[in-house]
């Protein structure tokens, strides 16, 4: 399918790598002025570039911790002077973090919540205003299918995920009349910068599809998925071919989820 995001701009969190790349570098692609949001601004400058090469809109980058309200407010002060209204607003910056029940801290709950949680919260109301007056909009909360399905040893990420997947469910049915669109795509095991940084670290000499077999073993399409596999979903989501897709939770995971 042919999508087409010309006279959107979208903001992608967490662009720089991963998943929120393939998305950026998807919706750009499309059509889309894309703004990449994360920490590191050398990884995000060489990423921005990357995704300038083929993308038909403008693409720029700022470096900003979503969990710092400060400069969130500068940033959306620098992308409404550039880019006037945001259509469009992924929520994907995240990481893992998961501990065995009795090792959990309130301050890594609090932390992973203030990442994959109240984040979110936070850039969704600053864009829905302008949404709302538009009457369109679309917001992608990108979590994991373990929020749906979670295993031991899965907290606090998985905590924080369900909880993302029921924002995604009240936003949808509250934003629903002014046509803002706001679904989830739970993740199960796709290649990202998460897993070359945890190959580095465990296996470094291992070849790197070797090293995720065991992992993709349960996938019942046998592998793991790569980015653009996601990206693509998100960019349907995204459109306006999605226009009657709203308050769902996708699984993006091969089949993994047991839970649909
Ligand atoms: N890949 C998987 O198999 C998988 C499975 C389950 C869930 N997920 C979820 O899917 C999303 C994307 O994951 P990924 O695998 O693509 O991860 P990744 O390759 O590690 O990329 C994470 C991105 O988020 C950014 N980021 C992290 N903390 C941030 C913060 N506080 N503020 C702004 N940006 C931040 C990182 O850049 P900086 O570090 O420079 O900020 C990077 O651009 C995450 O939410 C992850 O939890 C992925």
């Amino acid at each position: 399918m042919l999508i087409d995001l010309t006279g959107r701009t979208a903001i992608v969190t967490g662009g720089s790598e991963g998943l929120g790349k393939a998305i950026a570098a998807r919706f750009a692609r499309s059509g889309a002025n894309v703004v990449v949001l994360a920490r590191r601004e050398n990884v995000l400058d060489e990423t921005v570039r990357d995704i300038r090469r083929d993308a038909v809109g403008r693409v720029v980058g700022h470096a900003c911790d979503v969990t710092d309200s400060g400069r969130v407010d500068e940033v959306f002060a620098a992308i409404a002077a550039e880019f006037g209204a945001v259509d469009i607003l992924v929520n994907n910056a995240g990481s893992s973090n998961r501990s065995p029940f009795e090792e959990l801290t309130r301050a890594s709950m609090i932390a992973d919540m203030d990442l994959k949680l109240f984040a979110a919260v936070d850039l969704a109301q600053k864009v829905v205003p302008g949404m709302k007056e538009r009457r369109w909009g679309r917001i992608i909360n990108v979590v994991s299918a373990n929020g749906k399905a979670p295993k031991a040893a899965s907290a606090p990420t998985t905590l924080s995920r369900a909880a993302g997947i029921t924002l995604t469910k009240v936003m949808s049915q509250e934003l629903a009349p002014w046509n803002i669109l706001v679904n989830a795509l739970c993740v199960g095991v796709i290649k990202s910068g998460q897993w070359e940084r945890r190959h580095r670290r465990d296996a470094p000499d291992m070849p790197f599809e070797k090293y995720l077999e065991p992992h993709a073993r349960p996938v019942p399409l046998g592998r793991f998925g790569e980015p653009e596999e996601f990206a693509n979903v998100a960019c349907f989501l995204a459109s306006d071919a999605a226009s009657y897709v709203t308050g769902t939770a996708i699984n993006v995971d091969g089949g993994l989820c047991p839970v649909t």
